[in-house]
């Protein structure tokens, strides 16, 4: 946590801006499976709580359709297909829905919200790990991002990506003896690809602010 923090430092003082002016906080929190990324998502709800109310939300999951998907999603080796485009769709479906029913009453009430994952697992899994192309990702996410924050009533939302990285053998390890998911359990080239995608996601959501956490 030490490392994010630091990295987070220059950030964190618009954070205080952000607070002065009465806005929230939406911070997505991004890496591979073992990176740790969930740990470090309830460290900075921890962080943050003294500043107001903070919600730590989960993708896919969080809603009762969310979780539905969810297990679908995780467990997508049984009888059921879902060919890769379908893939994406589902995660978005789940995304739509806790943006109506969570993240967006939340930030309009001027909570912090924190996802545990979000739109750089759509492009670092989707695109770079399964090849849904990047032209079909990116124009869906865009014109789902538009819809999404289309009537943002709050005063003012600063969004940030942040994308914990580790090497992908200390991932490896951290997931010995877990049950693994349809997506732990993808060969080693899939989790270089999505490793790399996460690396350069700032080239990949050039709209968005990324910040790198070691
Ligand atoms: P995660 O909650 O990190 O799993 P765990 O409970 O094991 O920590 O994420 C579930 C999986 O869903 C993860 O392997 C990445 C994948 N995923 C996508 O492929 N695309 C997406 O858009 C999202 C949000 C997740």
């Amino acid at each position: 946590m030490t490392a994010a923090l630091t990295c987070l430092q220059p950030d964190m003082e618009n954070i205080q801006d952000i607070f002065k002016h009465r806005g929230s906080l939406f911070l997505t929190v991004e890496g591979t499976d073992g990176s740790g990324k969930s740990t470090q998502a309830e460290l900075l709800k921890k962080k943050l709580e003294p500043y107001g109310e903070t919600i730590l939300v989960q993708e896919p999951g969080t809603t009762e359709l969310g979780t539905q998907l969810r297990r679908m999603l995780l467990r997508l080796d049984g009888p059921m297909q879902a060919c890769h485009v379908a893939e994406l769709m589902l995660f978005l479906t789940a995304r739509v829905q806790l943006m109506h029913e969570i993240i967006y009453p939340a930030l309009n009430r001027g909570a912090h919200v924190i996802c545990d994952r979000g739109i750089g697992s759509t492009i670092a899994y989707q695109c770079c790990g399964t090849s849904v192309s990047y032209s079909l990702t990116s124009a869906v996410l865009k014109a789902l991002e538009n819809h999404l924050w289309r009537d943002a009533t709050h005063s003012f939302t600063r969004r940030m990506i942040v994308v914990c990285d580790v090497p992908t053998e200390v991932a490896k390890s951290r997931m010995q003896g877990k049950k693994l998911d349809h997506w732990e359990s993808q060969d080693d080239g899939f989790k270089a690809r999505v490793r790399h995608a996460f690396r350069n996601l700032h080239d990949l959501l050039p709209e968005h602010h990324v910040v790198h956490v070691d």
